[in-house]
C-alpha cells in the first residue's frame, strides 16, 4: 500500500474544518486592519531563500528541499555538482513565506518607492526538511501577514495585535498564551554586538558543543538558541543585546512596548531571543501556549533590509506566521471543540424508484434556493433514508410518494418532532427558508 511520506500530512475532516475555520477567522480579522490575501508558488529559486532568510540559517542550510525535474537531476548527478545550472534552474520548496512575498512585492512593484504601504496576508503550505515529532512537520500550514513600508513602533504593536486577536478569536485565551518580544537591532548596531557575542564565546569555546562553535563562526547570535545545557548555562552571562542597541533602535523598542503597554497586551522581555531567520532586524517576537508543549505557535518581526536584500529599493518591514498544527495542537490541548461538521438541514427522501425524477428535480430546487439537501441514491428502502436522515440530523425530510407527485406536492416532515404536512412544491423553498 502507497504510505504519505512521514511529517506529511492529509488534511480532512475536523482538521480540515479547523483549517478553513482558521482562514476564515484570518480573513475577518486582517479585513479590518485592510490587509489583501496574495499566494505566490510553492516553489522559488533557491536565491530568494539564501537572499532573505540567509546563507548562514539552519533553514537555508540544512532543512530546505532542493527541486530539480528529472532532466535537471541528471546534469547535477553527471557534473557532480549544479555549477553549471542558471540561477533560475536552481530551485525549492518554500520553507517559510515572508522571502516569497517580499520578491512578488519588488517583482510587482507594490511598494512604488515606499509612496503606499503594503499590507498583505497568506495561508499556505511550507516545506522543511525537519525531523518529524509532534508539532514539528516537513509540511505544514502558516497563516502569516507582512506589511511593508510602515517604519513607525506602532506598526509592530498593532501586527502584534492583529496576531494576539487571532489566537483569541480562534478560542486561545490569552492568559494561556505567552508573548516574547526582542530586539534584534540593526546594520548600525549588530556588528559590534555580534563581534562581542563571538568573542564571548571564543572565551568559552573549551566548554561549549561542537554546533555552537560552528555558530560562532557564522552566525554566533544563534548560540542563544542552543539547547545544550551546559551551553545555556554559559549563554545567561553573555553580553545582551538589549545593552548595546544604538539610540535609534533602543528608542525603537522603547516605543514599541509603550503601544503594547497601550493595548493592554502583556508581554515578556526576552533578550535571549534571536529567531531562526536572518532577515529581523529591531522588533522580534515569539507567542507559546506552555499548555500544548509545541514551542512558539508563532512568530514574526521586522525585517528593514530584506525589500533590498530581494533586489528592491532601500524599504522596512515587518510580519509574523503562526504555524496552524500547532495552534490546532494547543485548541486541543485547551478542550476547544474544532467546529462541527454541518449537516443537510434537509433529506430528500422518496418511496420508489418511480419517483426518483421527482425527488432529483426537488433536491435540485432547493439547492438553487440555497437550501443544503440530500438524498439517498443508494436504492435504499423508505424506512432506510429516514434512518440515514436521522443519521445526518437533518431537521427536515421531504417524502415524495405516488400521491405527492401527483398533486404536485410533497410532504414536509419534521425530523424533531416528528410532525408531517403537505405543501406545494413551488412553496416549499420559502417555507423551508423561513425556518432555517
Ligand atoms: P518561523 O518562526 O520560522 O517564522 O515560523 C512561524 C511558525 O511556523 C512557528 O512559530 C511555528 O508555529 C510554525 N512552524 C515552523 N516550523 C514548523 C514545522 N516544521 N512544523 C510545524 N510548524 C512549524 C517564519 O516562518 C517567518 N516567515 C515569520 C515571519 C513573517 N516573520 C516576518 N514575517
Amino acid at each position: 500500500m502507497a504510505q504519505k511520506i512521514q511529517g506529511c500530512e492529509d488534511l480532512y475532516g475536523d482538521q480540515m474544518r479547523l483549517w478553513q475555520h482558521a482562514v476564515a477567522v484570518a480573513r475577518s480579522i486582517f479585513d479590518t486592519f485592510g490587509f489583501e490575501m496574495i499566494e505566490t508558488p510553492a516553489l522559488e529559486q533557491v536565491a530568494t531563500f539564501v537572499h532573505g532568510i540567509g546563507e548562514s540559517s539552519d533553514v537555508v542550510r540544512k532543512e530546505m528541499f532542493r527541486v530539480y525535474s528529472a532532466a535537471l537531476l541528471d546534469g547535477v548527478m553527471q557534473h557532480g555538482s549544479e555549477d553549471h545550472l542558471k540561477a533560475k534552474q536552481r530551485m525549492a520548496l518554500r520553507p517559510e513565506g515572508t522571502a516569497g512575498v517580499v520578491r512578488a512585492c519588488v517583482e510587482h512593484n507594490f511598494i512604488q518607492g515606499g509612496a503606499n504601504d503594503t499590507r498583505l496576508w497568506y495561508a499556505e503550505a511550507m516545506f522543511r526538511g525537519e525531523r518529524p515529532q509532534k508539532g514539528r512537520l516537513r509540511q505544514f500550514h502558516q497563516i502569516g501577514v507582512e506589511w511593508l513600508a510602515a517604519p513607525d513602533p506602532a506598526a509592530d504593536a498593532e501586527c502584534i495585535m492583529m496576531l494576539m486577536k487571532f489566537y483569541t478569536t480562534m478560542g486561545i485565551p490569552l492568559d494561556k498564551l505567552q508573548l516574547r518580544i526582542n530586539s534584534m537591532g540593526d546594520t548600525e548596531c549588530r556588528p559590534a554586538y555580534r563581534a562581542l557575542v563571538q568573542a564571548y564565546i571564543k572565551k568559552h569555546a573549551d566548554s561549549m558543543c561542537e554546533d555552537c562553535l560552528e555558530r560562532a563562526e557564522i552566525n554566533p547570535l544563534r548560540v542563544f538558541d542552543c539547547k545544550n545545557e551546559t551551553c545555556q548555562a554559559i549563554m545567561q552571562d553573555a553580553p545582551l543585546y538589549r545593552d548595546h542597541l544604538c539610540d535609534a533602535c533602543a528608542e525603537h523598542y522603547v516605543q514599541t512596548k509603550h503601544f503594547l503597554d497601550q493595548l493592554h497586551l502583556s508581554y515578556i522581555e526576552d533578550p535571549t531571543l534571536v529567531r531562526g531567520l536572518d532577515y529581523y532586524t529591531r522588533t522580534v517576537f515569539e507567542v507559546e501556549c506552555p499548555d500544548a508543549g509545541v514551542g512558539a505557535i508563532g512568530g514574526g518581526g521586522r525585517y528593514d533590509n530584506l525589500v533590498e536584500l530581494e533586489g528592491g529599493h532601500p524599504c522596512c518591514g515587518l510580519g509574523w506566521a503562526l504555524g496552524f498544527e500547532r495552534v490546532a495542537l494547543a485548541l486541543a490541548a485547551l478542550n476547544v471543540e474544532p467546529p462541527a461538521p454541518s449537516f443537510p438541514f434537509v433529506y430528500v427522501a422518496y418511496t420508489s424508484q418511480q419517483e426518483r425524477m421527482y425527488a432529483f428535480s426537488v433536491s435540485n430546487m432547493l439547492r438553487d434556493s440555497h437550501i443544503r439537501c440530500e438524498s439517498s441514491y443508494q436504492m435504499r428502502s423508505l424506512k432506510a433514508q429516514f434512518k440515514q436522515a436521522d443519521k445526518y440530523n437533518a431537521r427536515y425530510c421531504v417524502v415524495i410518494g405516488e400521491a405527492e407527485v401527483a398533486a404536485n406536492e410533497v410532504t414536509l416532515r419534521d425530523m424533531q418532532t416528528h410532525e408531517q404536512e403537505r405543501v406545494a412544491l413551488d412553496e416549499l423553498a420559502a417555507k423551508l427558508k423561513a425556518r432555517m
